[in-house]
C-alpha cells in the first residue's frame, strides 16, 4: 500500500511529461508573453491535473533533489503506530492526536474539508482542527495562552489506554441574502462546541480557532518571497484611502530561534514550513522532534503524560535528518501551470478581479530570493526556487474580515477578527485532487462565489461589488479564480 502510494506520483509525472511530449509541442511550454502568468511558479511550474495534481517535485530539480523530494513524500505519507512497535523508525504517534499522518489531513498534498453533518450530527472531524486559547498574555514563543487543562490545540484521538480530549460538534445555521439582480443564495454560518470532555471543563473564557488543512503547493516559493515586498504591501494599503490595511504578523520560529515575518497558517501564525511541521508533527500526530521536543500533554493529563514514547530510545520520534526531508518535500511541491488563460471568460473575469479590487489583498506576482531560513539550515530549501516569477495572488497580509468570519482568538500580533490572505493558486484544482471545494479558514464556503460573499469588514467593498455583478459576470470571476 505505501510503496503504491509513494510511487503514484512519481509515475502520473512521467505520463503527464509523456503526454506533453506527445501532444504538444514542447514550444507550447514556452508561455505567450501576454499570458506569462500561465507559468505560475517560473521555471518549478508542472503541467497537471487530475488528482495528483498537487504532489509533483518543482520541475528544474535535481536529480539527487528528486531522490530526496521522494524520502520526504514517504515519511509525510506514512501512518504512525503506537510505541512501542516492532517498527521504530515509525512508531511513537500521540498520546493524543487527530490523524496518523500529515497526507491524513493534506489529503494527497492538497485541502481538508470540515465534516459532513447529517440530521444535525456530524463526524468526527479528520482534515481540520481546533486551536485552543484562554485570554490573558502570552510567552512571546507562543503567541497564545494555551487553555491550561487541553493545551493550544483539541485532540478528539488517542492511543489505546489514553483518553481522547473529546469531541467535536458543528452545527450550522442559514444566512441568506441576495444578488443585486434580486438572485438568492444561502450561506451556512457554522457553530462549533467541544463536547465528552474527557479531562474535566474548559477554562472559562476559552477561544476556539477552527481551521481546515490548506493545499501545500507552491509553500516553498511563498516562503522565497522577499520580506522587503510583504513590508510594501502593508506601505502601499496604508498609504491608500479606503479600508483596505493590512499588517504583518511577527511570530516565534523555532529552527531559526527568532521571531519572524509570519508567511504560513490561517493567521500567518508560523514563519517556515520548517517551524510548522514540527509543530504538526507534535500537535496533530504526537511525534516529537529536535524543534518541538515535549509531547503536547498538559500537567492535568496524567495518561498522557505517563504513555510510552516511540522512536529508539533517544529523545525524539523523528530525527532531524528526516524531519528535514519531509519540509524539503513540502518546500518542493510545484505550482501547477494555469488552465485556459487566455479563455474569453477568463480574461473577462481577470478584468473583473482588478475592478473589484480583489488584487489589493490577493496581490498577483513577486519575484523570489533566497528564504532567510535557508541561509542558516539549507538543506530545508532549494537553490532552485529563487530567483523565480511567481504569481500566488496573496499579499501574505492579515485583514480584518468582519464579524461573520471572526474567530475571537488572537494568534501571535493576530486579532481575533483577522486572517492573512491566502494565496489562490491551485484552489481551480481542489476539486479534482480532493473531490469538494470547501474554502476558507474553517471549509464554510462551497465554491469560489460562497467565499467572496463570506468576505467582510476590510474585503466589504469588494464583496459589495460581486453582489452587483450579472449571473454571467459572476461565473467569469469565478472561472477566472479557478484557473489559477
Ligand atoms: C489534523 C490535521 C492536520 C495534520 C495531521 C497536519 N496538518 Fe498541516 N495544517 C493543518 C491545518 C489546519 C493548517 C493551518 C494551520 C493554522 O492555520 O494554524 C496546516 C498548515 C500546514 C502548513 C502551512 C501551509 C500554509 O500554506 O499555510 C504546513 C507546511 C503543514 N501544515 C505541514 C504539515 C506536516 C508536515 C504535517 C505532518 C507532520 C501536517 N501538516 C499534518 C492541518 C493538519
Ligand atoms: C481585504 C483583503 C481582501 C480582499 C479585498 C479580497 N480578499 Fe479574498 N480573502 C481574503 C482573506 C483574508 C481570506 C481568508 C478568509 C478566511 O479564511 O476566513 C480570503 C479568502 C478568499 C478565498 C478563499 C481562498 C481559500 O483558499 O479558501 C477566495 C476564493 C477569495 N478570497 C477570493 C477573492 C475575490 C474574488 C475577491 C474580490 C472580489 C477577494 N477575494 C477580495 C482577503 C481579501
Amino acid at each position: 500500500m505505501l510503496s503504491r502510494r509513494f510511487h503514484a506520483p512519481l509515475a502520473a509525472l512521467v505520463a503527464v511529461s509523456a503526454a506533453r511530449f506527445l501532444l504538444a509541442s514542447p514550444l507550447q511550454a514556452i508561455p505567450d508573453p501576454a499570458n506569462a502568468d500561465e507559468l505560475t511558479g517560473g521555471a518549478t511550474t508542472v503541467w497537471a491535473d487530475g488528482k495528483n495534481a498537487f504532489s509533483f517535485p518543482a520541475t528544474n530539480l535535481s536529480d539527487e533533489e528528486r531522490t530526496r523530494f521522494a524520502i520526504g513524500n514517504s515519511f509525510f505519507k506514512r501512518n504512525w503506530v503506537q510505541a512501542p512497535a516492532s517498527t521504530k523508525v515509525r512508531d511513537g504517534l500521540g498520546p493524543h492526536f487527530i490523524s496518523r499522518s500529515c497526507g491524513g489531513c493534506h489529503v494527497l498534498d492538497g485541502r481538508g474539508a470540515p465534516p459532513e453533518i447529517k440530521g444535525g450530527k456530524n463526524a468526527q472531524p479528520t482534515e481540520m482542527l481546533i486551536r485552543l486559547s484562554v485570554p490573558g498574555s502570552a510567552h512571546p514563543h507562543d503567541g497564545v495562552l494555551p487553555e491550561p487543562t487541553y493545551g493550544d490545540q483539541f485532540n478528539n484521538a488517542a492511543v489505546e489506554g489514553v483518553k481522547p480530549e473529546g469531541q467535536v460538534r458543528i452545527r450550522t445555521t442559514p444566512v441568506r441574502g441576495r444578488f443585486a439582480d434580486g438572485t438568492p443564495y444561502v450561506l451556512q454560518q457554522p457553530h462549533y462546541s467541544l463536547t465528552d470532555l474527557g479531562y474535566g471543563p474548559l477554562a472559562a473564557g476559552v477561544m476556539l480557532s477552527p481551521r481546515v488543512a490548506p493545499q501545500l503547493m507552491g509553500i516553498g516559493l511563498i516562503e522565497a518571497i522577499p520580506e522587503t515586498e510583504v513590508l510594501a504591501n502593508a506601505q502601499a494599503q496604508a498609504a491608500q484611502p479606503g479600508a483596505i490595511k493590512g499588517q504583518v504578523n511577527r511570530v516565534w520560529d523555532a529552527p531559526s530561534q527568532q521571531m519572524v515575518l509570519g508567511r504560513f497558517g490561517w493567521k500567518a501564525n508560523t514563519g517556515s514550513i520548517a517551524h510548522q511541521s514540527a509543530g504538526a508533527f507534535r500537535g496533530d500526530i504526537g511525534i516529537t522532534s529536535p524543534w518541538a521536543a515535549q509531547e503536547a500533554c498538559t500537567p492535568a493529563q496524567p495518561d498522557c503524560l505517563a504513555a510510552g514514547h516511540g522512536g529508539h530510545g533517544d529523545a525524539f520520534e523523528i530525527d532531524q535528518k528526516t524531519l528535514e526531508d519531509v519540509v524539503f518535500y513540502q518546500a518542493v511541491l510545484a505550482p501547477v501551470a494555469r488552465r485556459k488563460p487566455a479563455d474569453p471568460q477568463v480574461l473577462r473575469g481577470q478584468a473583473l478581479f482588478a475592478q473589484a479590487q480583489c488584487v489589493s489583498c490577493h496581490r498577483p506576482s513577486y519575484t523570489t530570493a533566497e528564504p532567510a531560513l535557508a541561509k542558516l539550515l539549507p538543506q530545508v530549501s532549494s537553490p532552485m526556487l529563487v530567483g523565480q516569477t511567481i504569481w500566488p495572488y496573496t499579499d501574505l497580509l492579515l485583514h480584518d474580515m468582519g464579524p461573520a468570519l471572526a474567530d475571537g482568538r488572537p494568534d501571535f500580533a493576530a486579532s481575533g477578527s483577522q486572517w492573512k490572505t491566502p494565496p489562490l493558486w491551485g484552489v481551480g484544482l481542489i476539486k479534482q485532487v480532493n473531490g469538494h471545494q470547501r474554502l476558507l479558514h474553517d471549509g464554510r464556503a462551497n465554491g469560489v462565489l460562497e467565499a467572496v460573499l463570506w468576505h467582510g469588514g476590510e474585503a466589504d467593498a469588494a464583496k459589495n461589488s460581486v453582489r452587483k455583478l450579472s449571473k454571467r459576470d459572476r461565473a467569469a470571476l469565478v472561472a477566472f479564480v479557478e484557473s489559477l
